[in-house]
């Protein structure tokens, strides 16, 4: 029989944005991405912390090349499905590349339509020119996930998804964007695609949790896309990745087997089938249920 998970679904107080902010310097913080009620409900059962639904939907459900296709609504839709598991794990919802850059109503009411689909807080790529963003979607009373270093959603400024901060100018850059987040009200702070020393400067600036995806040890939280970590998405593995299970290879061998099993005659067998029906055609013997 499986072990029961004691901070499974249901057995743990839900997690609030205030509850990740006062995590400051605790106990790691880990979150996960998910995109449909059965990954949410996976991720909420194995006790992470908080559910991101990710603008990496686009790359590894939607199968886009960049982040930049996917819309508020898709976003909303993967949103509510994630919401449907009813996860105690913090819900927060990615604003999508331009829901965020042109004027502040518009910022305001596509953070607004993530709420209503189920996110308890929003998080949005960009550091100081993205503060009348998250101060306006603050007004609004969201909460803000800020997300510095690798930005996906700049992929074509960057000149591709490359690390960042990696000069002394370059890393104080980053730590005085962190400061000005935090100042203004972010209660966490995603750090992607820097060096590890650069992390540590930044988690060191600041009051409120960071947490690394391809930031080495020194955040106070880590994050993994679902597909990465679960070897669903093993086309590209990025350094930073550790693969917990190999999903892929194992649904392709279940399905092979399925396969081969329809093409053998074995599937279905008697006891996957139902009994019963018409007597006609069958030399008048009726089978039982
Ligand atoms: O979209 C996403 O999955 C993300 C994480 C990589 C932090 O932004």
């Amino acid at each position: 029989m499986a072990a029961i998970n004691p901070l499974s679904a249901g057995a743990r107080t839900p997690l609030t944005a205030p509850g990740v902010r006062a995590r400051k310097g605790s106990e790691p913080l880990v979150m996960v991405t998910a995109y449909d009620a059965p990954g949410a409900r996976m991720v909420d059962e194995a006790g992470v912390d908080m559910i991101l639904v990710g603008d990496s939907l686009a790359m590894v459900v939607l199968g886009y090349d960049s982040t930049l296709q996917v819309t508020v609504e898709d976003m909303a839709h993967h949103t509510a499905a994630v919401a449907r598991a009813k996860p105690s794990a913090l819900l927060i919802g990615d604003l999508p590349w331009l829901s965020y850059h042109l004027s502040t109503e518009d910022t305001v009411r596509n953070a607004a339509t993530l709420v209503r689909a189920g996110a308890q807080a929003v998080k949005l790529e960009g550091g100081r020119k993205r503060l009348p963003a998250v101060s306006a979607i603050l007004d609004a009373e969201i909460p803000v996930m800020g997300h510095i270093g690798l930005t996906p959603q700049s992929v074509n400024v960057m000149g591709g998804f490359k690390v960042q901060g990696k000069t002394d100018d370059a890393a104080r850059e980053l730590v005085d964007d962190a400061i000005a987040l935090a100042e203004v009200g972010c209660f966490s702070l995603v750090l992607e695609g820097v060096p590890s020393e650069t992390a540590r400067l930044i988690t060191e600036a600041v009051p409120i949790p960071t947490i690394g995806i391809g930031a080495g040890p020194h955040c106070d939280g880590q994050v993994l896309v679902f597909h990465d970590l679960l070897g669903i998405e093993e086309r590209i593995t990025p350094k930073f990745v550790r693969r917990y299970a190999n999903l892929k290879a194992d649904a392709v061998a279940a399905l092979e087997q399925f396969a081969a099993d329809v093409r053998a005659g074995r599937f279905p067998a008697p006891e996957e089938s139902y009994g019963g029906g018409p007597v006609y055609g069958r030399g008048g013997d009726r089978a039982t249920a």
